[in-house]
């Protein structure tokens, strides 16, 4: 029996990501939470005639206790977009308290459970179903995700338009955060292996930087990326499911987690990220979670500069996070 569970299922990213996780046959039970519509999505995906059986909750008659209990993998995208004009940073005020009540009851009913946020501010939101999950005693940074598929999504797709390579070939690590420059794309190391000239790489990096304010800006009010997000929140937590139900090896999906996850292999990372405890890099996934971080390998001058500007960044929206639930601040 394999349990998975999207909290926030009813929004613009919930419903296509829902659909997705219906089509995936390794989930038998697929539980959808939201404080709205979430019975009618269940009723509707559940004639799908695949394996997943579809249940709908609401908050009501411990709907949040019911979704959660027996969870394998949990999926969060609970919580307000943005509009043109804002930062992820702006989210903070709204979706922090969603997540670290969401994360609560994770703790309570399903603290085994596999996590991926999707919830911006991803730097912030993570640190905070990390502190939720420390004070109940169910942390651990093997099974905590912070969801940064899109990024490399994107980075195949804009380099690949300049390239003229096959997007789906295209390999480009994204490491650092889920946040304008805390986002590194590392065009050095783009597989199959290509050279771009200087004017590129800056205008390609930019563009990686700040994609999702493309989609903001021509859906002009009416939210941020959601059917790409779906597509590639799908892509990630299919890998994990892969990895840790099937025992596929040798899974690597960019995520951001916290370093305890691999203490050994992170030494020389935390070096180069000046102590940091989060940050995005490619991920081995393994029959627990995370098997492995994968250091940052040869990065060339102009990405030396971009993670120099991104570490304060990231070291703010921790802090945040962090302090949120330490004080509530
Ligand atoms: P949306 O507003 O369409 O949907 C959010 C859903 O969350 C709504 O159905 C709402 O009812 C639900 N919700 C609100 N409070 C809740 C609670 N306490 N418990 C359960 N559900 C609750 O927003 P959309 O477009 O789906 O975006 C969701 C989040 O994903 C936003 O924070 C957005 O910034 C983020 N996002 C993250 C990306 C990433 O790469 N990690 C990419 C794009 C968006």
């Amino acid at each position: 029996m394999v349990k998975a569970v999207v909290l926030g299922a009813a929004g613009g990213i919930g419903q296509p990501l829902s659909l997705l996780l219906k089509l995936n046959e390794v989930i038998t039970e697929l539980a959808l939470y939201d404080i709205v519509n979430s019975p009618g999505v269940a009723a509707d995906l559940s004639h799908i005639n695949t394996p997943a059986k579809v249940t709908g909750y609401l908050p009501a008659n411990d709907g949040l206790k019911c979704a959660l209990t027996g969870a394998h993998l949990i999926v969060i995208p609970a919580g307000v977009p943005r509009k043109p004009g804002m930062t992820r940073d702006d989210l903070f005020k709204i979706n922090a308290g969603i997540v670290r009540d969401l994360a609560t009851g994770i703790a309570q009913h399903a603290p085994k459970a596999y996590v991926l946020v999707i919830s911006n501010p991803v730097n912030s939101t993570v640190p905070i179903v990390v502190e939720v999950l420390k004070k109940h005693g169910a942390f651990d940074p093997k099974r905590v995700f912070g969801v940064t598929t899109l990024d490399v999504v994107r980075a195949s797709t804009f380099t690949s338009s300049i390239s003229g390579a096959a997007p789906q070939g295209v390999r480009v690590p994204v490491v650092g955060g889920h946040s304008g420059v805390t986002i590194i794309p590392l065009l050095s190391q783009i597989s199959p292996r290509h050279n771009f000239t200087h004017e590129e790489i800056e205008a390609l990096t930019k563009r990686i930087q700040f994609g999702g304010d493309e989609v903001v800006k021509a859906k002009d009010g009416a939210g941020s990326a959601t059917l790409s997000m779906a597509q590639a929140g799908a892509r990630f937590a299919s890998s994990i499911l892969n990895a840790t139900v099937k025992g596929e090896a040798g899974i690597v999906e960019p995520s951001y987690v916290h370093l305890d996850a691999d203490k050994e292999g992170c030494a020389q990372l935390r070096k180069l990220i000046d102590g940091l405890d989060y940050f995005s890099s490619n991920i081995e996934l393994g029959p627990n979670g995370v098997a492995k971080i994968i250091s940052l390998g040869e990065i060339s001058e102009y990405e030396k500069k971009l993670l120099e500007a991104a570490i304060p960044e990231l070291k703010t929206n921790i802090n945040k996070g962090v302090s949120f639930i330490a004080d509530g601040s």
